[in-house]
């Protein structure tokens, strides 16, 4: 069943439990995830971003594929944009049947980010297209001091009252990519957004961070998780240059690598 993403999270920080968005590259890891959401009956949001490589990820093309494909089972699908800066890639997500999408204007001052997203909410609300939006700012590992920015709770709230958007992705220690060292999370500051902001939020950068660690902020309204760089890199090794024809290999190994972040996180249907 192809959905958007709003019942599906409000549903999940109610019962306190995750729904994976597995960030995908191309029709055949669609294609497998799909297939293990339907075989574990669990919800799932697909999600493409920005600058993925065409043709490999076409967005029109994925989306088609992933409409049609949903469609054929009981399971709540989601198709999401992730991290789009730029508004014509939004709108034109919207016209290719994108059920979900994310302004990411965490790098903007909060005013300016602010307006762009009620701007995106008003487009996306009007063609039934649930919005993601980001205060603070998830980094990279390595960045520079500064770059990543931790979301403040008092914010996340006065920016949820201005936007009207529908999940917001926090920034309480996770980084996008491979952890240097381990991971830290702020789950005092994520309990303080969790009591001023009603509406679910999302967490970035899954992949590394540890189940003990993620089981815990399910508990404060984490009803997303986005997981990329773990599938990505079951991908790559399955890939090894013994392997003359290396999809199917691929296929399983990303199969089992989104499996060991949805039985432990995500609830049967
Ligand atoms: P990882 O690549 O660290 O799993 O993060 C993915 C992500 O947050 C995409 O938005």
């Amino acid at each position: 069943m192809y959905v958007n993403t709003k019942e599906m999270l409000e549903k999940a920080r109610r019962e306190h439990y995750m729904v994976i968005g597995a960030g995908c590259w191309s029709l055949n890891s669609a294609a497998t995830f799909i297939d293990v959401a339907a075989a574990l009956n669990r919800p799932l949001i697909l999600m493409l971003w920005e600058g993925a490589p065409e043709p490999l990820a076409e967005q029109e093309r994925i989306c088609e594929y992933v409409r049609h494909a949903a469609g054929k089972t009981p399971v709540p699908i989601a198709m999401h944009l992730d991290h789009a800066h730029d508004l014509d890639t939004i709108y034109s997500a919207i016209h290719a049947g994108f059920s979900s999408v994310m302004f990411d204007g965490s790098e903007l001052p909060f005013a300016e980010n602010a307006e762009i997203t009620r701007e995106v909410v008003k487009v996306a609300r009007a063609c039934g297209v649930t919005v993601e939006a980001e205060l603070g700012h998830v980094g990279q590992p390595g960045d520079e001091p500064g770059q990543s920015a931790l979301t403040v709770p008092e914010e996340a709230a006065d920016f949820v009252r201005q936007t009207g958007v529908d999940s917001l992705a926090v920034s309480i220690g996770t980084v996008h990519g491979v952890y240097q060292g381990e991971p830290h999370l702020d789950l005092d500051r994520l309990k303080r957004i969790y009591e001023l902001v009603e509406i679910p939020l999302v967490l970035h950068g899954g992949s590394g961070t540890g189940l003990d660690l993620l089981k815990e902020t399910m508990q404060y309204g984490i009803s997303k998780l986005n997981v990329m760089t773990d599938l990505v890199l079951a991908a790559m090794k399955a890939a090894s240059p013994d392997n003359f024809l290396p999809e199917l290999e691929i296929c399983e190994a990303i199969a089992k690598s989104l499996e060991g972040y949805m039985l432990p996180l995500t609830r049967v249907l």
